[in-house]
């Protein structure tokens, strides 16, 4: 199959090229650059920069690449803590291209999209694990936000045209890396996120990690998380890539191991499987962030046949096995 890849260049994108190429797909990457990075997209995958903002710069990826069989679409700006500073731009980015990309694809007749939405269309959960039937009607962010508003508008697109095929893919916490060391998580800046922020700590780049609250309803008092291995997640996208070739219709998958980790369990774990310390002190709680969070995953392993295969040893050990190989 012809694949076309929007945010190739990113953390999953990228660890997503890499299993579709490995799985015999042709693969074309489209990507700003402006928080991926060339040298994380596949060498056998054909690149073009430009912006998904930009509907002439993707317009003309559609009319040069003949015979493109379905779209995953990472593009977006994804950091919470941002958007509750710059919501505009959040609102503006993320759908605005969303918005240009349905309407090229219209265009030019190619009607299967993978979608890549998140975890926090949930808001705060009702109870745990999180089924895809909860309510996604109020995010706790303008970044979960805009996927509520993306996964509506590609539900009444469907509804408009019944010839659309689309997979809503709700992420938990992706960490870990592909095990070359060739590709993984590689924030510009200070990371928002847990597993970068203990890497950089480990590999001695930061002082200590700040554990945001230690007084939630939890095993230890610290935020829980269903962390995910980013090549599990990129095995998810391919599944639902098969499922939207050869299926009707539209629906959202949660993908997540159903098992919750806390922050000092994964610190620990860290440690423990990759031999080094992580010193870290305990703040006050950060602001939009809930107790728990995991999946119930029953749907995405009964229709589309996913699964996940790797534990938690080896999602602390990839992700340092990047940033070692990367020093
Ligand atoms: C995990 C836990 C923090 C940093 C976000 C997005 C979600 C998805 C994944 C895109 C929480 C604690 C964190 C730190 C800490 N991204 N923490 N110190 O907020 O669960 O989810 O990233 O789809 O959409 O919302 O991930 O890694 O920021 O936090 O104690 O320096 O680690 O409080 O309990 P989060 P996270």
């Amino acid at each position: 199959m012809k694949i076309l890849v929007l945010g190739g260049a990113g953390y999953i994108g990228s660890h997503t090229v890499y299993r579709l190429i490995e799985s015999g797909n042709e693969v074309v990457v489209f990507d700003n650059l402006e928080t991926g990075h060339i040298e994380a997209v596949h060498p056998k995958a054909k690149f073009y920069k430009g912006d998904l903002r930009n509907r002439s710069e993707i317009d003309s990826v559609f009319d040069k690449e003949k015979g493109i069989d379905a779209v995953i679409h990472f593009a977006g700006y994804k950091a919470v803590g941002e958007s509750v500073k710059k919501p505009l731009m959040y609102y503006r980015n993320n759908i605005d291209s969303t918005l240009t990309l349905c309407e090229v694809m219209n265009e030019h007749n190619v009607k299967n999209i993978v979608f890549s939405s998140s975890a926090t269309v949930y808001g705060t959960p009702k109870s745990l694990p999180i089924k895809e039937n909860f309510d996604v009607t109020h995010a706790t962010n303008p970044y979960g936000e805009t996927k509520i508003m993306i996964e509506r508008i590609l539900n009444d697109l469907y509804v408009s045209d019944n010839t659309w095929n689309i997979a809503l893919l709700r992420y938990f916490n992706p960490i870990g890396a592909h095990k070359s060391g060739l590709i993984g998580e590689n924030p510009n800046d200070i990371p928002n996120n847990l597993m970068p922020y203990i890497v950089k700590v480990a590999n001695k780049e930061l002082k200590e990690l700040s554990v945001f609250g230690n007084d939630y309803d939890t095993i230890d008092g610290t935020g829980v998380r269903d962390y995910i291995h980013v090549v599990d997640l990129a095995k998810g996208h391919i599944k639902a890539l098969n499922w939207v070739l050869n299926n009707n219709g539209i629906d959202a998958f949660n993908l997540g191991t159903g098992n919750g980790y806390s922050v000092l369990e994964l610190v620990e774990a860290f440690k423990k499987f990759n031999n080094i310390d992580v010193p870290y002190k305990i703040v006050g709680r950060r602001d939009g962030d809930i107790a728990s969070c995991y999946a119930d995953a029953s749907k995405a392993k009964d229709i589309l046949d996913w699964s996940c295969t790797y534990n938690i040893e080896d999602m602390v050990k990839d992700s340092y096995n990047y940033v070692k190989g990367n020093k």
